[in-house]
């Protein structure tokens, strides 16, 4: 037994303060699995656990981070083995049970999803924990019988992981998607992923009305607040949006007329307790639905120490699309 490196959150009298620090092994917690950690990535939820913005950490010292791929180094469970390459989402890492911001990580093997073959742990942490839940709300959105033919799909937070991911793969897919953001300057961008239009993030911040214009078969979006109202308000008769995020606000100021006078329907997306089986069929899916240039287009790549820095900029709506963290 040895340290390795992590990034490690403290409470402090002031709050919370993370730092970069060698960690005793001796100190992991319980699971069947010991993982190398190649790949983490920076979401939304590691901002804030590492600015210590929201309560999302409740046990210290905790190691951050939501997500990761790597490599079994050893295991107790019969469904894995040394050498298998893995991906974890959630299930309370960075939150609950030591995270994914260090080079070694134990965890619960019914927790790990494989690899999919074409893939690389790097390009699976691209993906990461916002590419999987765009592809969950995908899927949602599917399963409410959505097809291109039913027309275009809006997603908010457009130029932000989960919005970048979600562009990719309805455009993929066929769908006419339009793309509402904050960033018109980043029109070009959400444009090479494949939106056919790019709407400004303020057609929808206004007051919302019990019934506008109706717009949009459906949506994915990840901003929550006015944003979510309004674009229930705009979904036209029998569409469905599926929500995912807060990055706009935990509230929702609708009414009930979009349900009732226009049966559309909300989806939750949740990424963190999903059935293993749901996961498994998003990865697999994520391997063939999601084109791969476009997904290194959207990445830049930071190392452990870079964490903080992205931290902030990632709250601060300054994030293009998404951000790798190399661990080993
Ligand atoms: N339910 C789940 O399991 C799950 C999983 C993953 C993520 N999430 C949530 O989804 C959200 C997005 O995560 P992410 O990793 O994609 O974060 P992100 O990269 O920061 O993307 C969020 C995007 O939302 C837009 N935005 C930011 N602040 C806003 C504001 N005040 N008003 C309106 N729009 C705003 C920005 O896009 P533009 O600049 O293009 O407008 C930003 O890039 C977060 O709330 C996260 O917690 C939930």
């Amino acid at each position: 037994m040895g340290t390795f490196k992590a990034m490690v959150i403290e409470k402090t009298e002031s709050g919370t303060k993370a730092a970069l620090t060698d960690f005793d092994e001796a100190n992991l917690m319980d699971g069947d699995v010991t993982v190398a950690v190649d790949y983490s990535t920076v979401n939304y939820k590691d901002g804030l656990a590492i600015t210590g913005k929201a309560p999302v950490v409740r046990r210290f010292p905790m190691i951050a981070g939501v997500d990761f791929a790597g490599t079994v180094e050893s295991s107790t469970n019969l469904n894995w083995k040394p050498g298998d390459k893995v991906i974890l989402n959630g299930w309370g890492t960075g939150e609950t049970h030591l995270g994914a911001y260090a080079e070694k990580t134990r965890v619960k093997g019914d927790w790990l999803v494989r690899l999919p073959a074409s893939m690389t742990t790097r390009e699976a942490m691209a993906i990461g924990t916002a590419g999987y839940t765009a592809m969950l709300a995908v899927m949602a959105l599917e399963r409410h019988g959505l097809t291109p033919e039913r027309g275009p799909i809006a997603v908010t937070g457009a130029a932000g992981g989960v919005g970048s991911v979600a562009v990719a793969i309805l455009a993929g897919k066929g769908f006419s998607v339009s793309a509402i953001t904050g960033r018109p300057e980043e029109g070009d961008y959400l444009k090479s992923l494949g939106a056919t239009e790019i709407v400004e993030r303020k057609d929808l911040a206004g007051p919302v009305k019990m019934l506008a214009k109706e717009r949009w078969a459906g949506g994915i979006d990840s901003v929550g607040s006015t944003t979510l109202a309004n674009l229930l308000s705009m979904t036209r008769y029998g569409g469905a949006v599926a929500a995912c995020g807060l990055a706009g606000g935990m509230d929702l100021p609708t009414s009930v007329a979009p349900f009732i006078l226009r049966g559309v329907c909300l989806y939750g997306i949740d990424s963190v307790m999903c059935p293993i089986e749901l996961r498994r069929e998003a990865w697999k899916r994520l391997e063939t639905e999601l084109d791969r240039p476009k997904l290194a287009a959207m990445t830049r790549e930071i190392g452990l120490s870079g964490v903080p820095e992205a931290a902030a900029a990632i709250l601060a709506g300054q994030v293009r699309g998404r951000i790798v963290v190399k661990i080993r």
